[in-house]
């Protein structure tokens, strides 16, 4: 085995070898040796190559293949190849396969048809994860295991009646008793009290609004039943492979709502995660960012890799842009700075043939003889140049909770407004303090609060009692604590706290909550000293905290939107909306300097700037996003350049810095 390289910033991506003859082999080694190529990824959808027919092994090609990268000192992440299954083994099982909530079978011909729950097809996979770790666990190419290959994407939920009984066992497991299920489910509503096991199914398609319990249930079913596959393959590979670590790549961007990855993400060796930029997105690279701190808060803030990202263009948004120059660069940087040390590409070589032909590549159709491919290289030779950083963390002080669990909830049927969506106030919040060079951690309601300075509570509808607790002991030993709208409303049951809303954190934040007002899409609701706000409103009344912004017209003028209660040395900040950026930006503002954080630098607005720090140093990003040089005061080693800066540093626009300081 070797060691997963460290002593740079690993760089490479998907190598997909089946889909090219033999010839074009040779020069796939001599490109990636131009481009600094340190790892690859093989064999995620090799299933079909390796096993033509059942226990029939041709494992020839890909010995070739790990030798010829060993020899040339690239790493392997080596996958189990168990994403997507051959056509003969769904044509010989197809129980296999996986069916939607109308009840409609999901057929071969794509990727990924199989159902999470059937036995079947996991005996077959576990069959070649075994076969896959026992030839390759000694080879000098092997430096990870890549179990399967984004769990989820495309087959959870399913609600097959493999699902359906797998689902009544997991039930039993989580309730013990009928009695315990009809009670958390509410079941006493619309005649739903179920007397028998047998009698449960999954959320298939109803008359009308299914029960919300029941869907959240099968969220954390869905989510339980993929960890137990993945931890099966796990300990298939551990058995031959004991030393090499093993991951698999998170869908941590932003939207994909399946897997509770804070259940994941203590069972990776180390979190690995893919992102593509969202084009339709109002601030697709503040999303990069927030997906950065969110897969660094899974990794309990330690270094992270990024599995896949593109060069350029995906193929699977309505319309596809190609990114523009220099955005390869910042985008890579960006997850480096937020705490990844990895760099992979989705995919090594653009495809001739298939559905991803017109998915960017890190060689493109162009060839080596391309602008592209010379950016690739240009950023390869920076992965190299960033070694010293490799094994440094990002520091923050302002941490953000996030809850799969509140996500699914807020996502449920019969919402006060299918307009709420649980990612919009979390997402504002940190894109207006990345905007100020404030660093959030975004971390699970569970987590150790002690240390930050803020923590911000952004529509965390559903919150159990201790994490409740949690946050008001931040307060009370002096951090700056600030609860969003629709938040600590309900119970891990999703059942309403009584007695008014944010029930939760009512006392914490000395305001009652009778009635919540929803604003229509695209309505706002002037605010008193200035401002809007938009998204929602609630009708408050204080009960120990200050006014510092009451409506100004509407149902609720004269009520409270924005409120403070000082708690011991902290506070406790109410936002009953979602102010525009001007007015929620001034509030942050007075926030960060009670709570005494300091930016990170001061920058221009568009200029992205974080710090990591080791033992040995501390290496400050400068990404510069708009379309001005700009300047900031820091003295020191440029990585990117190669070049000592200081006192004054200019970061030419659409570029980036990341200046190991002096
Ligand atoms: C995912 C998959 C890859 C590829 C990319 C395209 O991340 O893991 O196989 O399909 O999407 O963006
Ligand atoms: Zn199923």
């Amino acid at each position: 085995m070797r060691q997963w390289p460290d002593d740079r910033v690993a760089f490479g991506g998907d190598y997909n070898p089946e889909q090219w003859p033999r010839e074009v082999w040779a020069d796939d080694l001599r490109l990636m040796e131009a481009a600094g190529v340190s790892f690859v990824t093989l064999g995620v959808f090799s299933w079909s190559w390796l096993e033509p027919s059942k226990g029939e092994y041709v494992f020839d090609w890909l010995d070739e293949v790990m030798d010829r990268l060993g020899e040339h000192g690239i790493a392997v992440d080596l996958a189990t190849a168990t994403a997507t299954p051959p056509p003969w083994l769904s044509a010989a099982y197809p129980e296999i396969l996986p069916v939607d909530r109308e009840g409609r079978t999901l057929w071969p011909g794509s990727r990924q048809a199989w159902c999470p729950s059937s036995p079947v097809y996991r005996d077959l996979a576990l069959a070649l994860t075994d076969r896959m770790a026992e030839r390759y666990h000694e080879h000098p190419a092997l430096a990870m295991w890549h179990v399967s290959n984004e769990y989820a994407c495309h087959n959870l939920p399913c609600y097959c009646d493999t699902c359906a009984e797998a689902f009544r066992r997991w039930l039993e497991r989580r309730y013990a008793t009928l009695d315990a299920l009809n009670e958390a489910w509410g079941t006493a509503f619309w005649s739903q009290r179920y007397t028998d096991w047998a009698d449960v199914l999954p959320p298939r398609i109803t008359t009308t609004f299914g029960n919300p319990t029941h869907e959240l249930d099968y969220h954390r079913f869905g989510s339980d039943t993929l960890l137990d596959f993945f931890l099966a393959e796990k300990e298939v590979i551990r058995r031959h492979s004991p030393d090499v670590p093993v991951t698999t790549n998170f869908m941590t961007l932003s939207g994909f709502r399946l897997l509770d990855y804070h259940d994941w993400a203590p069972h990776q060796d180390v979190v690995s995660t893919d992102h593509y930029v969202v084009d339709a997105l109002p601030h697709p690279r503040a999303e990069l960012s927030f997906h950065g701190d969110l897969t660094r808060g899974l990794a309990g803030g330690a270094p992270w890799m990024l599995m896949e990202h593109s060069t350029s263009a995906v193929n699977w948004q309505p319309v596809n842009p190609a990114k523009r120059p220099g955005d390869t660069l910042l985008d890579s940087l960006t997850h480096v700075a937020r705490g990844a040390d990895t760099l992979g590409f989705f995919q090594w070589r653009q495809s001739r043939a298939g559905s991803e032909k017109f998915h960017s590549a890190l060689v493109p159709h162009a060839g080596e003889d391309s602008d592209r491919f010379r950016e690739v290289c240009a950023l390869g030779a920076v992965a190299g140049r960033l070694g010293e950083v490799v094994g440094s963390r990002v520091e923050a002080e302002v941490a953000l909770l996030w809850d799969y669990e509140a996500e699914w909830a807020v996502a449920g049927p019969c919402m006060p407004s299918a307009a709420l969506d649980y990612v919009t106030a979390a997402h504002t919040v940190h894109r207006l303090l990345r905007d100020r060079g404030v660093t959030c951690d975004v971390v699970h309601p569970d987590a150790d609060l002690s240390g930050y300075r803020v923590v911000v509570v952004p529509t965390l509808y559903l919150v159990s009692d201790e994490a409740a607790a949690s946050v008001a002991a931040a307060a009370e030993a002096g951090a700056h604590v600030v609860v969003t709208y629709f938040s600590g409303i309900a119970d891990p049951d999703d059942h309403v706290r009584l007695g008014g809303y944010p029930g939760a954190f009512r006392e914490l934040l000395g305001v009652r909550v009778e009635e919540l007002f929803p604003l229509r899409v695209g309505e706002t609701v002037a605010l008193e000293g200035g401002g809007h706000g938009t998204v929602w409103s609630e009708d408050a009344r204080t009960a120990g905290a200050e006014v510092l912004q009451s409506y100004a017209d509407g149902p609720l003028a004269g009520r409270p939107a924005v409120t403070r209660r000082a708690v011991g040395p902290g506070a406790a900040w109410y936002l009953g909306t979602l102010p525009d950026d001007a007015t929620l930006g001034r509030l942050l503002d007075r926030i960060v300097a009670e709570a005494g954080i300091t930016p990170v630098a001061a920058v221009p607005t568009g200029v992205e700037v974080t710090r990591r720090r080791s033992a040995t140093g501390s290496w400050l990003f400068v990404l510069n996003h708009t379309d001005d040089d700009c300047t900031l005061q820091v003295t020191g080693h440029d990585l990117v350049a190669g070049a000592d800066v200081g006192p004054v540093t200019t970061v030419p626009a659409r570029t980036a810095a990341v200046v190991r300081e002096a």
